[in-house]
């Protein structure tokens, strides 16, 4: 299983994800996008693209089964 995660040091808040994927995508005051915690998986494999679309490449996928180190 895989999901979204936007690298907020890379957003430039250019808004293309949640303009175009609003139900996975949101963004902060600022612009600087984040992936909604709700997203469905479904919705998530939808917004796929958006992982290209992003200038700057701040958008990624990630493995959601290896254990989340923060
Ligand atoms: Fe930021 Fe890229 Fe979205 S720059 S607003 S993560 S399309």
């Amino acid at each position: 299983m895989s999901k979204l995660i936007v690298q907020s040091e890379k957003c430039i808040a250019c808004g293309k994800c949640y303009l175009n994927f609003p139900q996975v995508f949101d963004c902060e005051d600022d612009g600087i996008a984040f992936v909604q915690e709700d997203a469905t998986e479904q919705a998530q494999l939808l917004a796929r693209s958006a992982i290209f679309d992003c200038p700057t490449r701040a958008i990624e996928e990630v493995d959601d089964t290896s254990a989340t180190s923060h």
